[in-house]
C-alpha cells in the first residue's frame, strides 16, 4: 500500500484525494522541457485551441517511441507514488489508458465544461468504471489560473446522461448541462477549488463530476493527467475507434519499478 487509510476513505467519500509535494520539482522540470519540445510538432496527438495556434492537449507522453514521448512520464508512471497510489484505489492490475497534458496558457487557455469522463470512456467501449485518474500540477493552479474544480461525492450519482457537445471547444466531450447541474449541485454542494504548487497530484474517480474555468492570469497551467484501467476491465474496441493515444486497448499490466517509498510526513 501506498495511500494512508484516511487518504482511501477521503476517495471514497468524496471522489477524490489530493497528494502535496509527490513529484519533484526536477521530475517536473524535466516533463516541461519535453512539452515544451512536443508543442512545436504538427501532429494528431498535438491539439490546438479552436481557431488558434495555442496547443491545448498533447497525448502520447508515455509511448516509449512516439514523437511525444517523455521517458519521465514513462518512469513515473510506473512509480510506486503514481502507480501504487492508484492500484490501492482500484485494487487490482492495472495499465495506461491514456496520458494527455493539458496546457491551459496564460490569458488565452479555454475553459473544459462540467463533464464526466465516462461519458467519453464508455462511448471507447470499456465496460466499468474500474479506472482512476492521477492529476499532476505542472505550475501553480489557482482560481484565477483556471484550476481544476471537483464536486465532491458527485462520484456517487453513477453515469449522468449528458450532452455530445463538440462545438464549444476544440475537443469534443459530454457535457452536463444547467439542469443536471443545478439538481447536482443543490444535492452535493459547491465546487470545490483543486488548487496546489507544481508536484502536486490529484487522484479522482471516472464518474466524478468536474470542469474549470478559462485562464484569466498571465501564468501558464499545465497539468499531466495519466489514465489508469484496470487489466481486467477489457475494451470491447467499437466500429470508429479512437486512436490507441487516446483509447489504448491493449491491456499489459504495469509493474511498479522503483522501492516502494513513504509519503512524506
Ligand atoms: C479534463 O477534464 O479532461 C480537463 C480539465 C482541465 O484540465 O481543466
Ligand atoms: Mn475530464
Amino acid at each position: 500500500m501506498f495511500l494512508t487509510h484516511d487518504q482511501r476513505d477521503a476517495y471514497e467519500r468524496d471522489g477524490f484525494v489530493i497528494l502535496r509535494d509527490l513529484v519533484s520539482l526536477d521530475e517536473v522540470a524535466r516533463i516541461k522541457r519535453d512539452l515544451a519540445c512536443a508543442c512545436e510538432l504538427r501532429d494528431g496527438r498535438v491539439v490546438r485551441e479552436k481557431g488558434s495556434d495555442a496547443v491545448r492537449m498533447i497525448y502520447g507522453m508515455n509511448e516509449t517511441d512516439g514523437p511525444t514521448a517523455s521517458q519521465t512520464v514513462a518512469d513515473l508512471s510506473c512509480s510506486s507514488r503514481l502507480l501504487q497510489s492508484a492500484k490501492d484505489l482500484v485494487g487490482e492490475d492495472l495499465y495506461l489508458f491514456h496520458t494527455k497534458c493539458n496546457l491551459k496558457e496564460a490569458i488565452t487557455g479555454e475553459i473544459w465544461q462540467w463533464h464526466q469522463d465516462w461519458g467519453v470512456w464508455h462511448h471507447d467501449g470499456l465496460e466499468r468504471p474500474d479506472m482512476v485518474t492521477v492529476l499532476l500540477m505542472l505550475d501553480e493552479a489557482t482560481e484565477l489560473g483556471g484550476c481544476m474544480y471537483f464536486v465532491p461525492g458527485s462520484h456517487k450519482e453513477g453515469d449522468i446522461a449528458g450532452q455530445s457537445d463538440g462545438e464549444t471547444t476544440s475537443v469534443a466531450l459530454v457535457a452536463l448541462g444547467r439542469s443536471e447541474m443545478t439538481e447536482l449541485i443543490r444535492r452535493h454542494g459547491d465546487p470545490v477549488p483543486v488548487t496546489g504548487g507544481p508536484g502536486t497530484v490529484a487522484l479522482f474517480h471516472p464518474y466524478l463530476v468536474h470542469g474549470s474555468g478559462h485562464n484569466m492570469s498571465i501564468h501558464s497551467r499545465w497539468h499531466l493527467y495519466f489514465v489508469y484501467n484496470a487489466v481486467s476491465n477489457v475494451m470491447t474496441v467499437p466500429d470508429n475507434p479512437r486512436p490507441s493515444f487516446k483509447a489504448q486497448p491493449r491491456a499489459v499490466p504495469l509493474q511498479v519499478r522503483d522501492e516502494p517509498t513513504t509519503q512524506a510526513a
